[in-house]
């Protein structure tokens, strides 16, 4: 049995975090989404209403937990006996960020990480990208879950 992390803060989920989970399903055997607490930073959507509009994107799939987590995600993986942590690569961008981030899990606990390249339709798709254009009135509804739209909505209503 192999387990897969996909971790992040999903603040809020796009459809390219979406992308990749349902991608790691299909390919191992259990996926622990694991949703940072990140209580000092100023998330838009709060940690329950992150994991409740991943419910919503991702509920049909039972192999997929959704988990939160705060402190060293290492620690975390550990405890839930993740095999090996998966990000999404956009652009060369991501790459020096998750690679410091990959070598540094490595180094703590010989965690493996492995990049998955995004799906070129959300390749330019981010979670602080989508809250500005939504804040801003712009359309952000083919870009995130419906759920994640609506309550995009609600929150700026
Ligand atoms: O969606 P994000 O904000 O890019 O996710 C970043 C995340 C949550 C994966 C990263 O910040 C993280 O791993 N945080 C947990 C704290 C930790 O382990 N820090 C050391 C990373 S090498």
């Amino acid at each position: 049995m192999t387990t897969a992390m996909c971790p992040g803060s999903f603040d809020p989920p796009t459809n390219g975090h979406i992308d990749i989970v349902r991608r790691c399903a299909a390919i191992y055997d259990r996926v622990v989404v694991a949703v940072v607490s990140n209580p000092s930073k100023n998330s838009m959507f709060t940690l329950a209403e992150r994991i409740e509009l991943l419910d919503a994107s991702l509920g049909d799939l039972d192999i997929v937990d959704l988990m939160s987590f705060d402190g060293l995600l290492v620690d975390f993986a550990t405890e839930q006996a993740v095999d090996v942590v998966v990000k999404g690569l956009r652009a060369g961008s991501d790459f020096d960020y998750e690679l410091q981030m990959a070598q540094m899990n490595s180094h703590l606990r010989g965690m493996e990480t492995l990049f998955m390249p995004t799906s070129p339709d959300w390749s330019f798709v981010s979670s602080s990208l989508v809250r500005e254009v939504a804040r801003l009135g712009g359309s952000v509804g083919d870009l995130v879950p419906a759920p994640v739209a609506a309550a995009l909505e609600e929150k700026l209503a």
